[in-house]
């Protein structure tokens, strides 16, 4: 697909799609054509009316062959941000549909560089599907040209805005790839390889710690849950280092577990398939820090996936064993299938070794997250609200949603075994949060910490606003504007 930005006058105009968005409020579009005008106004009076009861598509002769126009008022379903980049996306599948080859978004009026980007987006992450194990691919896409036309007043703004989600949005659609890739594919080893290319390609420094390294190292919980496959585990870092010098050192430490059949403790074989995605978190923390060494925010970053199979085996762990984790405390493994919070555990171990001042963790941690908030929320919990708050803010301009859960210190009771200095399940109620507490016993030191549990948005098995079905890359958007507005969030941190 060729995207790109033009600024030509809409008289000049020749294209197979034209797009129009149109809101009550803000003007995206400014139509100076008169024939484009007469054409809205035969409308007649009903236009809005007609408009807003769907979309419209009308046949044309001349430079511009076909009008497709949206209206805001459609769809009332989402904000503003995320209904541009639905249309955005809609328009893409009319063209593809209609083997329209040239599509036009007209965004010359005064408010439009403000959504530019999402319209960016839209297009990007909108047209994006998994398509490499099958025969027929769509053509369409590869053929496309898609031009965005701006004012002249707007373009510099629209041009920047244009890199900067080009570049997050492509970064989304790779980690969308490798998470809907299935677990033959993408195991640790393949996982660790990637940092490495990425790290090369972008000047991050990479160490991916093997199996006998994390032996030796004592990181006992990533060993144990990848002791049962034939796909030994990995301890990946990715490190960027800010331009100038920064006093914050933000960890994301991602749940790399590219397959989890629960282990001893097996899943149910209904939708176990879905995770080969149990590496989401992952994948997001390792194409945000491939967007994170291009766009080079002013704080350090790292970035740190431990990765395991978790699998039965006769090696495999087995439920009640116990292991000292690296701070000292003894865990017991009352069920294999909770094993995500044993490899992070490794992961806030290596974040304290690498010096962080923050922590955030994602993961595709609980089934529970799902029952309480469904799946267009991520749960997110923490020991620093301005953290927690900063999180939510960045979710909320990109379109992912966090709501806050707590972290009683009386639920900490659930997490109590006669044999251990923790169990790792706290039994039926309150799945979300007994994982976050039992995570928070393994924090390092003095760090400001917030968990995102991502098992509700990470995969749909329907499309998804402007996402077609499968991986959506959740949280990675989050973790790039959390970089980006580090500085304004917490202005005494910055030198
Ligand atoms: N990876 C799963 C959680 C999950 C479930 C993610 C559904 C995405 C969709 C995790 O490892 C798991 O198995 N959690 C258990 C924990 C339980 C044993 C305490 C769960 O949620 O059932
Ligand atoms: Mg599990
Ligand atoms: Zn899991």
């Amino acid at each position: 697909m060729k995207l790109e930005v033009n600024s030509a006058r809409l008289q000049k105009l020749s294209t197979d799609l034209l797009v129009i968005i149109l809101d009550r409020e803000l003007q995206l579009s400014t139509i100076e054509d008169p024939e484009l005008l007469g054409l809205l106004k035969s409308l007649g009076k009903d236009f809005e009316e007609k408009i807003v009861k769907k979309e419209y598509f009308s046949r044309w002769t001349g430079g511009i062959k076909h009008v497709l126009v949206f209206h805001t008022a459609l769809n009332t379903s989402y904000n503003i941000w995320e209904r541009i980049k639905i249309y955005a996306s809609r328009a893409v599948s009319w063209g593809s549909d209609l083997n329209l080859k040239e599509v036009t978004f007209l965004l010359n009026g005064a408010d439009a560089p403000t959504y530019f980007g999402k319209v960016v987006e839209g297009v990007i992450i909108g047209s994006y599907a998994f398509e490499r194990y099958k025969i027929e691919k769509n053509k369409y896409l590869g053929e496309a040209k898609i031009s965005l036309v701006t004012s002249d007043a707007g373009r510099a703004v629209c041009r920047k805005k244009f890199e900067r989600y080009a570049l997050v949005s492509n970064a989304v659609n790779e980690c969308r790839e490798i998470v809907n890739e299935p677990g033959c594919a993408v195991y640790p080893e393949v996982l660790g390889n990637l940092a490495k290319q990425i790290g090369k390609q972008h000047g991050l420094k990479v160490t991916v710690l093997d199996e006998k390294e994390l032996e030796k190292g004592g990181y006992t919980g990533l060993s144990g849950v990848g002791r049962g496959s034939a796909h030994p585990p990995r301890l990946i870092s990715l490190e960027y280092k800010a331009p100038k010098k920064s006093s914050v050192r933000l960890a994301l430490v991602g749940k790399g577990i590219t397959f989890d059949t629960g282990g001893i403790s097996i899943k149910p074989a209904d939708k176990m398939l879905e995770m080969k995605g149990d590496m989401a978190g992952g994948a997001a923390v390792l194409y945000a820090m491939k967007a994170i060494a291009q766009l080079k925010p002013a704080i350090n970053v790292v970035g740190i996936i431990p990765s395991a199979e978790n699998t039965p085996d006769a090696n495999a762990q087995r439920p009640g064993d116990i292991f000292t984790a690296k701070n000292g405390k003894s865990v017991q493994v009352d069920n294999t299938d909770a094993e995500g919070r044993l490899v992070l555990i490794d992961g806030f171990a290596r974040a304290g070794e690498l010096a962080a001042t923050h922590l955030v963790d994602i993961a595709t941690l609980t089934g529970a997250v799902v029952r309480a908030l469904g799946q267009g929320y991520a749960g997110i919990m923490g020991n620093h609200p301005g953290l927690i708050q900063a999180v939510i803010r960045s979710g909320n301009n990109h379109g992912e949603n966090f709501w806050q859960l707590p972290l009683p210190e009386e639920y900490k009771e659930l997490l109590k075994t006669p044999y251990a200095d923790i169990n790792n399940v706290g039994g039926p109620n309150g799945g979300a949060i007994t994982a976050g507490l039992f995570l928070q016993e393994f924090l390092p030191e003095k760090t400001a910490w917030a968990h995102l549990d991502i098992a509700g948005p990470f995969l749909f098995d329907k499309p998804w606003k402007h996402y077609a079905a499968g991986a959506t890359g959740f949280g990675l958007k989050t973790f790039v504007d959390l970089c980006e507005r580090f500085g304004e969030y917490f202005p005494a941190q910055q030198p």
